[in-house]
């Protein structure tokens, strides 16, 4: 005879919890085990097996399946069950292999972000997650994003021992914009003790819109060019400007002319480069 059960479960005061249990039993009984047959929850073997006082609700025990949900969980069930099966006729058992110790706390977890920081470069898609424990499953926490933005994707996911937890992955294109910005998730949770749900928030900050970003326009008039070149990133870039390989400048706006410099050949305005840089790399347009 064994009983699978979490070893302990942890659960917000006033809120539901469901345990995974599943069990087995020796062969010869299968024939008892029937719809006469009900789960009760004792926390001491040796005393007169007693119903948890939560009003729990069963999954098939016919097909070996004892999964509780117990409502309204209050401090006083901070305590070990073991699962107990009666059936109206010889099989009665109480299962001692295993048993769950359930742990209710006015404080939960806050839910984890990953990755927990972020340095991102412009025009990176960018894919953060978020994952609470899912304690009771007709109640799973609610998962939200502040601020709304980009596509979200929640599931329910299954940890080793059964428990639940809910997770929500939000995918976005990071920009300059995003540089400094606090991004949080938030779980809440619902009450059946008539208190305030519960909510917890995890924030992450945005560290660096690294990436050096280009757009150059040129005016071009017989003889000259007038050129600006946008440079964005953080830390801010600087900018150079180069004609026929020589440094000629150092601000955004570049005017240049063809005439020819100090005697030399002609200046050839084509090869006139903008190049940026800070200390994440630099990039160079013609
Ligand atoms: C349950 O099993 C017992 C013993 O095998 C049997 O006497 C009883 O009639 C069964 N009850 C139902 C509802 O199947
Ligand atoms: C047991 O029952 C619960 C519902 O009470 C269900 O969610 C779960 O999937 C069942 N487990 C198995 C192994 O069938
Ligand atoms: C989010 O991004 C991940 C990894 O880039 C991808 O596997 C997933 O399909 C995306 N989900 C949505 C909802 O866009
Ligand atoms: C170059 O162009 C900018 C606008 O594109 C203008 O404000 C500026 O006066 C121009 N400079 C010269 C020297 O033509
Ligand atoms: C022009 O060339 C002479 C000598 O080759 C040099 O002394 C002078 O500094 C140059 N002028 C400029 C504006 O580059």
């Amino acid at each position: 005879f064994e009983v699978n059960l979490p070893q302990t479960v942890q659960v917000k005061k006033g809120s539901c919890v469901t345990v995974p249990c599943s069990f087995d039993i020796r062969s010869e009984y299968n024939g008892n085990l029937n719809d006469t047959c009900e789960a009760r929850w004792v926390f001491n073997p040796s005393l007169t097996p007693q119903l948890t006082e939560t009003n729990p609700v069963t999954g098939i025990l016919t097909r070996k399946n004892c999964t509780t949900t117990f409502n309204d969980m209050q401090p006083h069930h901070n305590k070990a069950y073991n699962f107990r099966l009666e059936c109206k006729n010889d099989l009665k058992y109480t299962f001692t292999n295993k048993k769950v110790i359930f742990k209710v706390t006015d404080d939960f977890p806050s839910p984890t972000l990953t990755p927990s920081t972020l340095t991102v470069k412009e025009g990176e898609s960018v894919s953060l997650t978020c994952s609470a424990p899912a304690p009771c499953l007709p109640h799973t926490p609610t998962l939200t994003w502040t601020p709304t933005m980009g596509d979200i994707h929640e599931t329910i996911q299954e940890n080793q021992d059964k428990t639940k937890f809910k997770t929500s992955v939000l995918n976005f294109t990071a920009s300059q914009h995003h540089h400094g910005q606090k991004i949080s998730c938030t779980a809440a949770y619902k009450k059946q003790d008539g208190s305030p749900d519960g909510s917890f928030t995890t924030s992450l900050i945005i560290l660096d819109i690294s990436q050096i970003l280009h757009s150059s326009n040129c005016i071009k008039t017989s003889n000259q060019l007038n050129c600006s070149c946008e440079t964005v990133g953080n830390p801010l870039p600087t900018t150079h400007w180069y004609l026929n390989g020589q440094p000629v400048d150092q601000s955004s706006q570049v005017v240049v002319t063809n005439e020819p410099l100090n005697g030399s050949h002609d200046r050839d305005l084509s090869t006139l480069l903008c190049f940026s840089s800070n200390s994440f790399g630099s990039t160079s347009k013609q």
